[in-house]
C-alpha cells in the first residue's frame, strides 16, 4: 500500500495550491474497506463506457482499449499485483489511475458523464445484490435442514413453554417447523428489500445529472437493475437500501438468537433435551466433564453487532441534507460487516441443525412432569357439558392434589380423579397421555404429528422457502 500523497492531487488537484496533508488523505481514504467493491466496479465501468460508445462520446478503438485495461486490472486485483493507494482515496480512483497508467489518454475519458458520486451508489447495490443472492440461499439451505429434521421429528413429544414454565405438550417436529416459519419470513424481507433496491443510480452524476447524451436505460438494463432511479439528487443520496437490509438482517439474527437460546438450554443438562454434534462445542480448559455450546452462544452474541449496525445507519442517515454528502463513506463498514456475520451464522446454523439429536425420553418425561395435559383434562369436562371455567377449577384442584402426592394427572387412578368431578370416566385417559394431547390438536396449524407431516410436505413441494 503506498501512502505517499501527491503534491496536488491528479484527479482533483486543479484548484488546490498544495496537496493534501498526509493525515487528512489517511484519514479520508477509504481504499482499505472499498476495495472489496472492486469487481462491481469494474462491471459498472465497462457498462457505462459501452453507453458512452453507443451515444457517440468514446471511438470503438477507446471503448476497446478501456474494456481491455479494465480486464487486466481485474486481474492484476485478483493475483494480488494491485498497488492499492491512500492518495487515491477510493476504490473508483485508484482504478481510474490505474486504467490511465496501462491506456493512456481513453482511460481520462472513462469518467465522462458520471460522479464517483453515482458511481459508489451504483457498486454498493450491485454488490449488496449478489449478497443478498447468497444469502438466501444460504437460509434456503438451513430451512431445508430444518424440514428435514421436523419431518424426522414430527412424532418426538416435549414440552412447549410459555413463560418458560410447562404449558402443553408439542411436537418437537412442530417447534421446528416455527423457526422455518420465521426464516421464511426472513428471506421474504430480503427479497423485498433487494426489489426496492434495484434501480440504477447511473446518469445522476455528482447530483444534477449529466450534459451529455448518456442513455440510462441502457446501463441500466446492462447491470441488471429493473430501471433507471428516477430522481437524481434522490438517487446519488439515497441508503435506504443499506438501512433496509440492516434492518432485516437485524431481525434475521434476532430470530437465530432465539434459537440459539434454545439450543443452550435444551443442551444443558437439566433440560437433556438433545446432544449438539461435538464438533460444534468446545471443550473447558480446566472443567475436563464440559462440552460448551459455543456455536449458538456466538450466534446469539453476534446479534448485538447486528443491531448495532442498524443504528450505526440509521444515525449515518438522520438530518443529512441532500444531495450526497461524504458521511456516506460511513455506510460501507456496517454493511460489509452486517453481511459478513449473516453469512457465517447462516453457514453455521444450516451446517449444525441437521445434526441436532433428540432425546425423546427426557423431553417426554420433562413433558409429563409439568402437568402438561390439564388443558386436554379441562377440554374433555367441556365436551361432557361443563361450562369452561368450572372445568379450570376442576382441573386446578386435580393438579393441587397432584403436587401433593407427586403424581401427574394420567398416573391418577379413576377414583382419585372422579373426587374432583364425577362426570369423569375411564375414557378420560385416551386424552390424558401426551401421545392422545398431541394428535387431538390435529387442524391447520396444531401439532399434531399429522399436521407436521403435511407442512413438511407442502414446503417441499412448493419449494417456496
Ligand atoms: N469513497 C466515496 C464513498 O464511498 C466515494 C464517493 C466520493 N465522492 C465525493 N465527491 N467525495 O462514498
Amino acid at each position: 500500500m503506498s501512502t505517499k500523497s501527491a503534491s496536488r492531487h491528479p484527479q482533483w488537484g486543479g484548484r488546490f495550491s498544495e496537496g493534501v496533508d498526509a493525515f487528512v488523505a489517511r484519514f479520508t481514504a477509504s481504499i482499505n474497506v472499498d476495495q472489496r467493491l472492486y469487481r462491481h466496479d469494474i462491471k459498472g465501468s465497462m457498462v457505462h463506457a459501452r453507453m458512452l460508445h453507443k451515444s457517440g462520446i468514446l471511438s470503438l478503438d477507446e471503448l476497446n482499449a478501456i474494456l481491455s485495461g479494465l480486464e487486466g486490472i481485474q486481474a492484476d486485483i485478483e493475483q494480488g499485483k494491485m498497488d492499492w493507494s491512500i492518495a487515491l482515496e477510493d476504490i473508483h480512483m485508484n482504478i481510474e489511475a490505474r486504467l490511465t497508467e496501462r491506456i493512456g489518454g481513453a482511460g481520462k475519458k472513462l469518467h465522462t458523464g458520471r460522479s464517483r458520486n453515482d458511481q459508489v451508489a451504483t457498486d454498493i447495490r450491485l454488490w449488496l445484490r449478489d449478497e443478498i443472492d447468497e444469502i438466501t440461499a444460504e437460509i434456503k439451505r438451513l430451512n431445508h435442514g430444518l424440514l428435514r429434521l421436523a419431518e424426522k421429528e414430527a412424532d418426538t413429544i416435549m414440552p412447549g413453554f410459555t413463560h418458560l414454565q410447562t404449558a402443553q405438550p408439542v411436537t418437537f417436529g412442530h417447534h421446528l417447523m416455527a423457526w422455518f416459519e420465521m426464516l421464511c419470513r426472513d428471506a421474504q424481507r430480503l427479497s423485498d428489500c433487494r426489489k426496492r433496491m434495484n434501480v440504477c443510480p447511473l446518469g445522476a452524476a455528482a447530483l444534477a445529472g449529466t450534459t451529455y447524451p448518456i442513455d440510462r436505460e441502457y446501463t441500466a438494463t446492462q447491470l441488471g437493475f429493473d430501471r433507471p432511479a428516477s430522481n437524481s439528487l434522490d438517487a446519488v443520496s439515497d441508503r435506504d437500501f443499506a438501512i433496509e437490509f440492516c434492518s432485516a438482517a437485524a431481525l434475521l439474527m434476532t430470530h437465530l438468537s432465539r434459537m440459539c437460546e434454545e439450543l443452550v438450554l435444551w443442551a444443558s443438562a437439566q433440560f437433556n433435551f438433545i446432544e449438539l454434534p461435538d464438533r460444534f462445542c468446545t471443550g473447558s480448559s480446566i472443567m475436563p466433564q464440559k462440552k460448551n455450546p459455543d456455536v449458538p452462544e456466538l450466534v446469539r452474541g453476534k446479534t448485538g453487532r447486528v443491531n448495532g449496525h442498524l443504528i450505526a445507519l440509521l444515525t449515518l442517515m438522520k438530518s443529512q441534507p441532500l444531495a450526497y454528502n461524504k458521511d456516506n463513506q460511513e455506510d460501507k463498514e456496517p454493511l460489509f460487516d452486517t453481511v459478513d456475520t449473516l453469512k457465517d451464522c447462516l453457514r453455521a446454523f444450516a451446517d449444525m441443525v441437521p445434526n441436532i439429536k433428540s432425546k425423546p425420553e427426557t423431553m417426554g418425561e420433562a413433558a409429563r412432569r409439568g402437568f402438561s395435559t390439564a388443558t386436554d383434562l379441562a377440554d374433555y369436562l367441556v365436551r361432557t357439558g361443563m361450562p369452561f371455567r368450572n372445568a379450570h377449577e376442576v382441573v386446578g384442584k386435580a393438579v393441587a392434589f397432584g403436587l401433593k402426592t407427586g403424581k401427574d394427572l394420567s398416573d391418577m387412578t379413576l377414583e382419585e380423579l372422579q373426587q374432583f368431578s364425577d362426570t369423569i370416566k375411564a375414557d378420560v385417559f385416551d386424552v390424558l397421555t401426551l401421545e392422545g394431547s398431541v394428535s387431538a390438536r390435529n387442524h391447520l396449524g396444531g401439532t399434531a404429528p399429522e399436521q407436521v407431516r403435511l407442512a413438511v410436505k407442502t414446503a417441499l413441494a412448493s419449494g417456496n422457502y
